[in-house]
């Protein structure tokens, strides 16, 4: 059965107010792109071409504004409501018909990750197909995040939520593999303390049985969460700052599509628009016109 993927897009966006008054977070642009297409374009790194995209109920009319059917990027969306902020593993009960008992990838709307030998890594990770992978990212104070810790194996030792005193320094990422089975063990989580269903405890259930696994993302690698004003804004820098040296885009979901074979040069140009007189339609266009290199098909 294919993967499916599933883009956590809710949320009550509280630390970013009053920009997420009126608008959605992971609408928010970080430099040249909304935010969502930052996870959407790991989960099509990682080769899902459906995917569920779980937003507030008054968001949902502006991302399928942006997002539309999915067509136009080679994959499939649909749209789903999650009525209050009440955790991430919530997403596997609200997804459970989307995902019909299929292997699935979840990403959170706020994360942003690139860097050299992604889609490795992602294919490790989707070529399991018994028991879960997290991704593991060493970060200066592991105390704000999921931390996990493992033996030489890869094989998960422990994951706990917000330590004290961490047994190590990797955070856990926004981004997780599960087997069909991610569902029915939702339904078995009970809410934390602070009223949600955790993602930590789905990850536990996994650990339980020996079958959490971690990938590393290297030195080198980036991976940023957006959440904050100083976040939002570094995320964009960092954006700009590789955009601009390389002339060549992180997370435009066009060039992943038709670079993987979704779509052809006509619909990048289509995508362009009649007025290619901005950036990215430009960069569209180069793509289209075999302007921007093409590199390995792992660089993106
Ligand atoms: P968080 O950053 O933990 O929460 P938030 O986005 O609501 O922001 P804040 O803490 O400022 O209030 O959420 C991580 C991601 O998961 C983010 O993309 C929002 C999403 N999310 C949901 O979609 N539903 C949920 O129930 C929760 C808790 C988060």
């Amino acid at each position: 059965m294919a993967r499916k993927g599933i883009i956590l897009a809710g949320g009550a966006g509280s630390r970013l107010h009053p920009l997420t008054t009126a608008v959605s977070k992971q609408l928010l642009p970080i430099y040249d792109k909304p935010m969502i297409y930052y996870p959407l374009s790991a989960l099509m790194l990682a080769g899902v071409r459906e995917i569920a995209v779980i937003t507030t109920p008054d968001d949902q009319a502006a991302f399928r504004k942006l997002l539309g059917t999915g067509a136009r990027f080679g994959v499939d969306f649909r749209f789903i409501v999650q009525p209050r902020p009440e955790g991430l593993a919530q997403a596997y009960l609200l997804a459970e018909d989307f995902l019909a008992g299929a292997p699935s990838v979840m990403v959170l709307g706020d994360n942003l990750f690139f860097g050299q030998g992604f889609e490795a890594v992602l294919g490790r990770a989707g070529a399991r197909d018994q028991g879960a992978t997290v991704f593991g990212y060493e970060v200066q104070d592991p105390t704000r995040y999921g931390v996990v810790s493992f033996d030489e194996t890869g094989l998960v030792e422990d994951i706990e939520e917000k330590p004290a005193a961490p047994k190590s320094r990797f955070a856990v990422t926004g981004l997780y593999f599960y087997d069909g089975r991610a569902s029915r063990f939702a339904k078995e989580l009970a809410p934390s303390p602070r009223g949600e269903l955790e993602i930590t405890d789905l990850n536990r259930r996994y650990l339980h049985e020996r079958a959490l696994h971690v990938e590393l993302l290297e030195r080198g690698f980036a991976w940023l969460d957006t959440g904050t004003f100083d976040s939002l804004i570094e995320a964009g820098e960092f954006v700009r700052t590789i955009e601009h040296r390389q002339g060549l885009k992180i997370g435009c979901v066009e060039e992943i599509a038709f670079r993987r074979g979704w779509i052809d040069a006509a619909a990048l140009r289509a995508a362009a628009g009649d007025n290619p007189n901005n950036p990215y339609s430009a960069y569209l266009l180069d793509v289209a016109d075999g302007r921007a290199s093409a590199g390995r098909p792992t660089d993106s």
